[in-house]
C-alpha cells in the first residue's frame, strides 16, 4: 500500500528514487511522482501509472538535485490523477511532503488553513500536511518545532517524508511503516528496506511517534513527539533482502509459487526457541485465538480443523477486522497467535492492540521479522520464505501452515509430526505438472463464476483458493463447504459454471464425491483435485497422496497455479492486480 521515500546525500537523488520506487511496486499503487531540491527550488515530477512509464512520460529520473522525496500512491482520499498525486507542496512552494496513510481530521484542518490564506490544489487529505507544515514553520522558523506542532495537530495513521527548499529533509512515523537507510554517500527513509537495499543492509528502525531530521552534510537527528532527543542503534538487513529479483521467472508470482518445495522446508526449520516459548504459553492459556486478514486468516481457519480434529483443542479464528467489535472477548488468561506476512496490516495490528489492552498474551507469526507485529509481540516465529513480492500471497501461506502443524504437533504429544521433505518433494511433483494446469486455465478463462468446493479442513484450502482465483483472474470465486451444496448453492449450478472440487482419497472422499454427482447432474464442469481420478471430472489434477492431515499443504499448490495462468490468459498483471496492495496498512 503506497511507498514513501526520501534521500539526502552526494548521489543523483531522482535516479536512486526512481530505483527505490520500483524495488517497492509489489505494495501496490496508482500513481507515481518525485521531488528534489536544486538551487533553494523544489521540482516535482508525477503522473498516472506505473513507475516506469510515468518515469518515461515525464522523465522522473531527470529531475536534478542530491536531495529529494518520492512516493508511490494508493489513493484513500481523492480520484486517482496527476493533481492528487504526490509529492504535494505547500501553498508557498517551500516545502513538498509525501505521505503514506490518512489524515482523519484533515477537513478541520484544512477549512482553518484556508481560513488563515493557504490554498490547495488537490483532493487529497495529505496535502493538508504540506500546507500545516508551512504554517507551523512560518511560525517558528525552525524545522523540529513545526514538525512537533504539525505532529500534535494531525489525527490518523500516517508516516511522511517532507523537504524543505533550503536543504533539510525531515520525516515523521505514526502507525505506518519507515525505516532509515545508513548509507556511506547518504541517508535513506522509506516505508520499506527495498527501497534502498541495493546501497546499504545498515538500517535504523524508528519507532512509533518519532520524527527524524537528515541533510546532505551528515545531520542524522531523531527525535519522539514530544521533540526529546532518541538514539538509535544500526541495525545490519539480512542479505535476503536483496533476493527480489524474478530470475529466470515471467512473474514473482510465478517465482514465488515455485520456490515452496524450499521454503516449506525453511519453515519446517523454524526458531524453536521461540516455537517452544509459544507452545508453553499455549499449553497454559485459558482460551486461544488466531487472528489474521484474507490468506492469514485461512490459515487460521485450517489451524481451527487442525487443533479440533487432531488434538481435541478449540480454538477461535477472528477476522483481523472485526476484532474491534468484539473487544470483550479477550481477557489476560488468553493468547492471541496473529497471523501475517508483512506484520504490517493495519486490521492485524488493530486486532494485536485491542487484545494486547486487555491482557491477553500476543504471539505471532510473521514473514518480516522487523515488522511491526513482531515489536508488539511476546513471542514471534518467522515464516523466514523470503520476500514475497508477489501481491497474492502464495509461499507465505503454506509456510504459515507449516509452522501451524508444527504447533499442533508438539499440542498432541508428537502424533502429527510433518514430514518435510515428503511434502517438499511432492510440491516439487505438482509443479512439474504446470503444463497440464496451462491447458485446463486456457478454458478456464471463460468462466464468469467458479465454486470451489470442500469439506472439513478443505474447506479453508476451497477458500484461500477462490481469493487466489479472485485477485489474480478477477473471476467470480467462492469457497463453499461441501455439504453446504444442497442449502442454497446448488440453485446455481448450470451449465456456465465452473466447480472445483478438493478431494482428496480422506476421510472427507466418499461425501465429497456425492457432492460431485449432484453438481454434475445440474451440468456445471468440475474439475477434480485429487490423488484418485474418477470418471465424473471433466479435468482431473493429480496430487500425490499423504497421511490424512497433510494434504492441505499440496492441494493448495495446483490452485495458485491454475490461478497464476488463468489470469496470463485473461491478460490481467498476477504481481499487481488492479485494485489491490501487498500491505494493506490502512484501515
Ligand atoms: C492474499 O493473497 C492477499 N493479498 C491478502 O488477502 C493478504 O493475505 C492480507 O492482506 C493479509 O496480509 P498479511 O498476511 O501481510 O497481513
Ligand atoms: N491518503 C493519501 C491519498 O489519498 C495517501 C494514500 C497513500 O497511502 O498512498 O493521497
Amino acid at each position: 500500500m503506497c511507498s514513501i521515500i526520501g534521500y539526502t546525500g552526494n548521489g543523483a537523488a531522482a535516479q536512486l528514487l526512481v530505483k527505490g520506487l520500483k524495488r517497492m511496486e509489489y505494495r501496490g499503487y496508482d500513481s507515481v511522482g518525485i521531488a528534489t531540491i536544486t538551487s533553494n527550488h523544489i521540482d516535482i515530477r508525477k503522473g498516472v501509472g506505473k513507475v516506469s512509464e510515468v518515469d518515461n512520460s515525464e522523465k522522473l529520473r531527470l529531475l536534478v538535485g542530491n536531495m529529494g522525496i518520492g512516493h508511490t500512491r494508493w489513493a484513500t482520499h481523492g480520484v486517482v490523477n496527476n493533481v492528487n498525486a504526490h509529492p504535494h507542496k505547500s501553498s508557498t512552494g517551500q516545502i513538498a511532503i509525501v505521505h503514506n496513510g490518512i489524515i482523519d481530521n484533515y477537513n478541520i484542518l484544512k477549512k482553518e488553513l484556508q481560513d488563515k490564506g493557504y490554498f490547495f490544489k488537490s483532493e487529497t487529505d495529505s496535502e493538508v500536511i504540506a500546507n500545516l507544515l508551512q504554517y507551523n514553520f512560518d511560525e517558528t522558523k525552525n524545522i523540529k518545532k513545526s514538525m512537533i506542532k504539525t505532529v500534535s495537530s494531525l489525527k490518523g495513521e500516517y508516516s511522511f517524508v517532507a523537504v524543505f527548499e533550503h536543504g533539510l529533509l525531515a520525516a515523521a512515523k505514526f502507525h505506518e511503516p519507515m525505516v532509515i537507510g545508513v548509507g556511506k554517500n547518504g541517508y535513506f527513509v522509506s516505508s520499506d528496506v527495498l527501497g534502498f537495499v541495493e546501497y546499504t543492509d545498515d538500517v535504523i528502525y524508528p519507532d512509533n511517534k518519532e520524527i527524524v531530521i537528515m541533510n546532505s552534510s551528515g545531520l542524522l537527528q531523531f527525535f519522539d513527539f514530544s521533540g526529546n532527543p532518541v538514539r538509535h542503534q544500526i541495525t545490519k538487513v539480512s542479505k535476503e533482502f536483496s533476493d527480489v529479483y524474478k530470475g529466470e521467472y515471467a512473474h514473482f508470482t510465478l517465482k514465488e509459487i515455485s520456490e515452496q518445495p524450499n521454503t516449506i522446508m525453511r519453515a519446517g526449520q523454524a526458531c524453536e526457541d521461540e516455537l517452544e516459548k509459544i507452545i508453553t504459553l499455549l499449553k497454559n492459556a485459558k482460551k486461544i485465538y488466531v487472528t489474521g486478514s484474507g490468506t492469514s486468516y485461512n490459515a487460521a481457519l485450517v489451524a481451527k480443523h487442525l487443533f479440533l480434529k487432531y488434538g481435541k483443542i478449540i480454538i477461535e479464528p477472528i477476522i483481523s477486522s472485526e476484532v474491534r467489535f468484539y473487544p470483550d472477548y479477550f481477557d489476560d488468561k488468553s493468547v492471541l497467535i496473529a497471523l501475517s506476512q508483512s506484520g504490517e496490516s493495519a486490521d492485524v495490528l488493530e486486532a494485536v492492540k485491542i487484545a494486547s489492552n486487555k491482557g491477553t498474551k500476543i504471539t505471532s507469526i510473521v514473514n518480516i521479522s522487523t515488522s511491526s507485529l513482531v515489536h508488539m509481540s511476546l513471542h514471534s516465529v518467522s515464516l523466514n520464505c523470503g520476500p514475497e513480492i508477489g501481491v497474492a500471497a502464495t509461499k507465505s501461506f503454506t509456510s504459515q501452515l507449516a509452522i501451524l502443524y508444527k504447533i499442533a504437533n508438539s499440542l498432541v504429544d508428537n502424533s502429527l509430526k510433518p514430514d518435510f521433505l515428503k511434502i517438499s518433494k511432492s510440491m516439487s511433483e505438482i509443479l512439474s505438472d504446470h503444463e497440464h494446469i496451462c491447458k485446463i486455465s486456457k478454458e478456464l478463462k471463460n468462466a464468469t463464476d467458479v465454486y470451489v468446493l470442500g469439506r472439513g479442513i478443505h474447506f479453508p484450502i476451497a477458500s484461500e483458493a477462490a481469493l487466489k482465483l479472485k485477485e489474480l483472474t478477477y473471476i467470480h470465486a467462492e469457497g463453499l463447504p461441501g455439504g453446504e451444496l444442497k442449502h442454497g448453492p446448488l440453485a446455481l449450478m448450470d451449465t456456465s459454471v465452473y466447480v472445483i472440487i478438493i478431494n482428496p482419497n480422506d476421510s472427507t472422499y466418499v461425501d465429497t464425491l456425492s457432492s460431485t454427482y449432484e453438481i454434475k447432474a445440474r451440468k456445471a464442469k468440475v474439475i477434480g483435485i485429487s490423488d484418485k481420478n474418477d470418471p465424473i471430472y471433466d479435468h482431473w489434477i493429480k496430487i500425490p497422496s499423504i497421511s490424512e492431515p497433510f494434504y492441505p499443504l499440496l492441494e493448495i499448490i495446483p490452485l495458485q497455479l491454475l490461478s497464476y495462468y488463468t489470469a496470463l490468459e485473461k491478460q490481467t498483471d498476477p504481481d499487481y492486480p488492479r485494485n489491490l496492495a501487498k500491505s494493506v496498512t490502512v484501515k
